[in-house]
Parts: structure tokens; sequence; C-alpha cells
């Protein structure tokens, strides 16, 4: 019999989309959520000499030391904060440090506030470990910041962590200084614990990042090399974990995950010691092709109402369209030849959307909207 846990793990419509587009030949892909980027030379370089040196046993749960200290000199770099690396763990990419965070936090019955629209695995893995999921709605007219007063309203006292993404999927949205902080203020003041995902860290485009650590201690921060270093295979991430729960995450992790693998935290180092340069040049590629399809958009006669800040997504309402969004994502691919994602997955309130990925490069984006003006003009639409 299959546990309840898992049949109520849904599943991804988005999935259904991404096997029909892989069905049919030519077809141009703005679904995508991997970056198209290589990771830097040295990162190859430096997996490989350590494979030769032999780095293929088990490290410690809680990761080497050096990727530690690498992961804690990149948050006095980046963003001035010093984090101890007695409070990293090194995890198997973003998603193993998601299910700890939470087993660590949520006891069955326990309330997680999300907001709505989300990532679409992010009530899955809430469901995972017992947990029940709340949300909180965003909008596009405030480009999809969340409204603190209602964070406020959807905890009670059964809620044991808000979860945030910043930048998010699908939205693109980056959460500004001012919102962290007053979240921060309202968790402490409530005694929830902010989870964030910061995974799309590094990739947002005029504006300035923050991490929640600037404003607390006490929050289970997620990061990741998936998306800035273009690793998503390589399955390396981390987690910095409030001081008081150390020691939980780190017996979770041993016999949850045992580690990270060994070679691949080497690399990790390596990624880390990128000079920025690299980075820079990434993201103003990635900045231009978000132009282009914020123009696009435009010129389709949808109002996008927002303009994304960060990661490489766009969510576009589609409701002036003939058809549901699910309807109109099955035109665009059967008849322009363009697999887009549905918004259904990431919440109810993005079920009138579509995801458009710009992890993909500017000729593919470009042959993308000429199909697209071509059948919405055909089909008499615009
Ligand atoms: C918001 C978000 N978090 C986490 C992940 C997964 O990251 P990782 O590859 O580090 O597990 C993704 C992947 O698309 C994502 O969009």
């Amino acid at each position: 019999m299959i546990s309840q846990r898992a049949q109520d793990v849904t599943p991804f419509i988005a999935m259904d989309v991404l096997e029909r587009a892989n069905e049919l030949e030519d077809v141009v892909h703005l679904e995508v959520g991997e970056p198209d980027f290589e990771p830097p030379d040295s990162v190859f370089e430096t997996a490989i000499s350590s494979l030769r040196d032999g780095n293929t046993n088990y490290t410690a749960a809680r990761g080497k030391p050096e990727l530690r200290r690498a992961i804690a000199a990149h948050y006095d770099r980046e963003y001035g904060v010093e984090v101890g690396p007695d409070r990293i763990v090194a995890t198997p990419g973003t998603s193993p440090g998601l299910l700890l965070a939470l087993a660590a936090l949520v006891d069955p019955g326990e309330e997680v506030v999300l907001t709505d629209p989300h990532y679409a695995c992010y009530p899955n893995f809430v469901r995972t470990v017992g947990g029940t999921v709340r949300s909180v709605a965003l909008r596009a007219e405030d480009g999809f910041q969340p409204r603190v007063a209602e964070f406020e309203a959807a905890l009670s006292a059964s809620t044991r962590a808000m979860l945030l993404n910043s930048p998010a999927n699908p939205t693109g949205a980056v959460l500004d200084g001012e919102t962290l902080a007053d979240l921060t203020a309202l968790a402490e003041l409530t005694d929830t614990t902010p989870i964030v995902d910061e995974v799309y860290h590094g990739l947002s485009y005029d504006v300035d990042e923050h991490t929640m650590l600037e404003y607390t201690d006490d929050a289970f921060v997620l990061n990741g090399f998936s998306k800035r270093f273009a690793m998503t295979g390589w399955r390396l991430g981390w987690m910095v974990v409030p001081p008081e729960y150390v020691g939980a995450v780190n017996r979770l992790a041993q016999n949850l995950l045992i580690c990270a693998p060994n070679f691949v935290q080497d690399a990790g180092v390596a990624a880390l010691e990128t000079p920025p340069d690299r980075l820079a040049e990434i993201r103003e590629t990635y900045r231009e092709r978000r132009d282009l399809l914020v123009d696009a958009v435009a010129e389709w006669g949808l109002d996008l109402g927002y303009t994304p800040q960060g990661a490489y997504y766009l969510l576009v309402d589609v409701s002036e369209l003939p058809g549901a969004a699910l309807e109109v994502a099955d035109f665009l691919l059967e008849e322009a030849g363009v697999a887009v994602t549905p918004g259904v997955d990431f919440g109810e309130r993005a079920a009138d959307y579509l995801r458009l990925s710009y992890a993909t490069d500017i000729e593919a984006i470009e042959e993308a909207i000429d199909r697209i003006d071509a059948v919405l003009s055909t089909y008499g639409v615009v």
C-alpha cells in the first residue's frame, strides 16, 4: 500500500508539456529551468584532479572544512556578513537542504507559510515532513513582493516556519531589504523560523541582493551551485543553520544524506573562487534576454505588470488570451513550436499565467518571439 504521504505528492503538470515537447521536432524551449552556461574551466579541472587524487570516499556529513570555509568567505565578500563555518552544512544540492531544514523544524500538523505563486516543489516538501501549507498571495502589481501584513495574518499558533525564495521561481522577483527586515521582525515576534531559498542569488539585474543572514542568524538559508555556477547535475549546495540547530541538522545529514559528493565539494571551492567578472558577464547576458522577452510580451498586448529582477523567469498573465493557460501553453507548443511552462504547478494564483524561461540563447529567444508573433497574428489575437 502506497503511503498517504507519497500519494499526496502532486505531479509536475509541466512535465507533461516537456514530454510532449520532446516528442515534437523543431521546438524552441522556453520551459527550461537550467542555465545554458558551462561551469568555469577551473571547476572541471579541480573535479578531475580531485577524482584522480582518490577523493571518492565519504566526507564528514557537514562537508569538507575547505568548502565550508570557502562558503563562509563568500558571505563575507558578497554581503559583508560573518557566518562561522560551524553553521554551514554542505548538501547534495539545495533541495536536500530544504528537506533537512523542514525535518529539523516541523512536527506533523504544524504549518509552514509559503507564498503563492511559489516554486512548484515546496508544498510537496512540506507535506513530506507531515506539515501543512498556508499561503500568502503575491501580486504582479506589487512586483510579486509579499505584503508583510498578509504574512502576519497568515501566521497562527501552529505556524512553525515561513518559506521564502529570492530571487524567485517562477516570478523572478527579488525580495527587497526592507521586506526582509520586516519579515525578520515578524518572525522574531511570532517565534516563526524563516527558511530562505537563495539558490538564484547572483542572478539579479539592476537591484541589490540581500541575504536573510544580513538581518538575522535565526534563519535557515539554503543555497547551491546549480544556478549561479551552472552546476545543476553536480549536485552540490549548502545550508546556513541557526546556531541552536547545528547539532540536529548534522544528525539528520549523517542519517539521511551521508554527505555531498567528495570531489564535487573540491570543485565547489574552485567555483566560489571564480573571478567576479565571469558572473558579471553572464548576468549581463541574462539581462539582455530578459529585456527582449519583456518587450515581446508588451507587443503581444499582454500586461506583465512588473519587471522581473532576477533568476531567469517571467510570469506572464495570459487570461486575456482565448482559452485557459494550459490550453494556451498547448497551443503555443503545437502551433508555434514553442514550449513554455503553464503556471498551474506554481500555485492557484499562477493558474492564469505562463512561465517563460530565458535560460536559453538569444537566437532561440528571438526565434520563439517570431514564432509566437506569427501564430498570434494568424489567429487574430494581436
Ligand atoms: C527555487 C528553487 N529552489 C531549488 C531548486 C533546486 O536546486 P538544486 O539543484 O540546488 O537542488 C530549484 C530548481 O529549479 C529552484 O527553482
